[in-house]
C-alpha cells in the first residue's frame, strides 16, 4: 500500500484524478471501477475539468460502478445511477453504452450478480478501481461480516451505514435496507486500486484498513493483500496512522 497524505478534500480529488487520468492516457480503452458517495465527488469534478480544459478522452473508457440500492430505478434521484450521471458522466464524453451499474430493480439479484460479473470479465476485468470507505470500514457495500463475500451479491446494509447515508434522504426511514454490491473478490481482482478517505470520521476506518488485522469485520483491511493500492487521505482521515507508515505527504501550492 502507498499512503499519500494530502492537506484537503479538494487535493485528495486532484491526486486521485491524476492517477485516473494517467491510467486513461496510458490505456485509452481502460476499464474503471467507480464509487459513489461524497468522497469521490472532488475527483469527478477534477476529471471533468481535465476533460474540458485539455480534452482527457473518455470515449473508449468503460466503467463499472460498485453498487446500487435495491428498489431504485435509474431515474430515481436517490439512485446511484442518477448520482453518477449528475456528478460525472454528463460532464465527460463517455458513451452511455460503456457505463455499467448493477440493476437495483432486477427481479433476481443472484442472477443480476452473475450477469454483472460476466460483464466485467467480458471486458477483460477492471484496470483501476476507485473506492471510498465507510465509517465501519466497508468498501462498496461489503459490510463487516464473519466472512468475505466473494462476488457481486445482495447485501443488507448495516445500521451504521443506514445512519451515515440518511444525510442524503429526507428521513432515516427512507434509506433503503438492501443493496447490490460488487464483492471483495471482484474488487481484489482489479489491477490497481485507489482508496480515498476524507475527514476525521473516517480516521478509525482508515487505521483499520491500513494497519489493522486483515479480517472480514473490517472489509477494507483485505486491501493489505492487494499488490497495488494507493491510499489517498486528507490529514484528518490520516490522523490515527502511525508516523512509520506515512508514505508521502503531498502539499501543492497554488
Ligand atoms: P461517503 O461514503 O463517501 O459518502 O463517505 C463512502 C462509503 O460509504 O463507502
Amino acid at each position: 500500500m502507498r499512503v499519500i497524505i494530502v492537506d484537503s478534500y479538494e487535493q485528495m480529488g486532484v491526486e486521485a484524478a491524476n492517477i485516473v487520468a494517467g491510467q486513461i492516457y496510458l490505456k485509452p480503452a481502460s476499464v474503471l471501477g467507480l464509487a459513489t458517495g461524497s468522497t469521490p465527488v472532488s475527483m469527478y469534478q477534477r476529471l471533468a475539468a481535465v476533460h474540458r480544459t485539455v480534452g482527457l478522452d473518455f470515449s473508449e473508457v468503460t466503467t463499472f460502478n460498485l453498487d446500487e440500492y435495491i428498489g431504485m430505478g435509474a431515474d430515481n434521484p436517490q439512485s446511484y445511477h442518477y448520482f453518477m450521471w449528475e456528478n460525472f458522466f454528463k460532464h465527460i464524453n463517455i458513451k452511455p453504452e460503456n457505463v455499467y451499474i448493477p440493476n437495483g430493480m432486477a427481479e433476481d439479484m443472484e442472477a443480476e450478480g452473475e450477469r454483472y460479473e460476466k460483464l466485467i470479465a467480458g471486458k477483460g476485468g477492471i484496470d483501476l478501481q476507485v473506492l471510498g470507505i465507510g465509517q465501519n470500514a466497508h468498501i462498496g457495500f461489503n459490510e463487516p461480516d464473519v466472512k468475505f463475500a466473494a462476488t457481486t451479491h445482495k447485501v443488507e446494509l448495516d445500521e451504521e451505514t443506514i445512519q451515515a447515508n440518511s444525510r442524503f434522504f429526507g428521513s432515516i426511514d427512507e434509506v433503503p435496507r438492501y443493496a447490490i454490491s460488487m464483492g471483495i473478490k471482484t474488487i481484489m481482482m482489479a489491477e490497481h486500486v485507489v482508496l480515498l478517505a476524507s475527514g476525521k470520521n473516517k480516521a478509525r476506518a482508515v487505521y483499520k484498513a491500513v494497519c489493522g488485522d486483515v479480517t472480514p469485520e473490517a472489509p477494507a483491511s483485505i486491501l493489505q493483500l492487494h499488490r497495488d493500492v494507493a491510499v489517498i487521505v486528507d490529514k484528518e482521515a490520516a490522523a490515527l496512522l502511525p508516523e512509520t507508515i506515512r508514505g508521502v505527504h503531498i502539499t501543492r501550492k497554488g
